[in-house]
């Protein structure tokens, strides 16, 4: 009886830790997060739709959209934001990067726009099937380096990236709401949830594009809200 209840759980943790080889994947470091402003107002919606025009050529908007990469936390070396959570909430939180590597894998990507672009890990998050169907996705996009190079030439030098739908985004696109992180005064945790469209804030700035998730026939759904970010309401005036 025992045994048999460890041999499911060997194999269930076996085949979750058999982790999906990206073609190119950076490694994580903190120095990724080099540079980012507290802001994601780099990328506009426009530009967006064209991001995520060339993650449509590359069959990633299934499982990604396009992210304004920005951070809220300084980090040490050595620390990364680790994330983990369902459909309806999410915890993010700092940890020691050696800690929690094997249990995790990058959630969001920044793609650098030099000659040779990179696609480079910002954070972590629990490993789940889905986020390893995401990155089957992502490995055979990656598997023609025209994506990364493609990706670069659109965003031509905006501070831009790709990120996992989780499923508390996608719960939110398909009821039509957004999902707005809330962070702790020291900025070392933050919480997310969805909020009704009517409970968005004006100075609540859209981070996160998607396309042909939730029911909304737009180019681009936007998804997450950065909360004081100091940018314009789109569902405002
Ligand atoms: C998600 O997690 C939160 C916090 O653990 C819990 O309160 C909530 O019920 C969970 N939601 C679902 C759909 O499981
Ligand atoms: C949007 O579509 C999903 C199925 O993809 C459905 O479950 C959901 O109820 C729809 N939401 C609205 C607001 O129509
Ligand atoms: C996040 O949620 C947890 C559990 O509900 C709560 O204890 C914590 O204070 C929240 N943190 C933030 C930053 O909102």
């Amino acid at each position: 009886m025992k045994s048999n209840f460890l041999m499911l759980l060997f194999s269930i943790t076996a085949a979750i830790a058999a982790d999906v080889t990206i073609p190119g994947e950076g490694a994580y470091s903190v120095s990724n997060l080099g540079g980012l402003p507290d802001e994601p107002t780099s990328v506009t919606q426009p530009l967006a739709n064209q991001l995520l025009d060339v993650l449509e050529k590359y069959g990633l908007t299934k499982n990604f959209g396009v992210v304004g990469v920005h951070s809220h936390v300084s980090l040490a070396p050595g620390q990364v934001m680790f994330q983990h959570g369902n459909s309806t909430f999410t915890h993010q939180e700092i940890e020691v990067y050696n800690d929690v590597r094997s249990v995790g894998v990058p959630y969001t990507y920044r793609i650098t726009t030099d000659a040779i672009p990179q696609l480079l890990p910002l954070d972590l998050g629990e490993i789940t099937p889905n986020v390893m169907a995401a990155r089957s996705d992502l490995a055979a996009a990656m598997a023609n380096k025209a994506f990364l190079q493609e990706f670069a030439e659109k965003a031509s030098g905006h501070l831009a990236g790709i990120a996992y739908i989780r499923p508390l985004d996608r719960m939110a696109l398909e009821h039509s709401e957004v999902v707005k992180n809330h962070y702790n005064v020291e900025k070392t945790a933050g919480n997310a949830t969805a909020i009704s469209l009517t409970a968005v804030e004006s100075d609540d700035a859209p981070s996160f594009f998607t396309r042909g998730v939730g029911n909304s026939t737009a180019v681009s759904e936007i998804t997450i809200l950065c909360s004081a970010c100091g940018h314009g309401n789109p569902w405002e005036d």
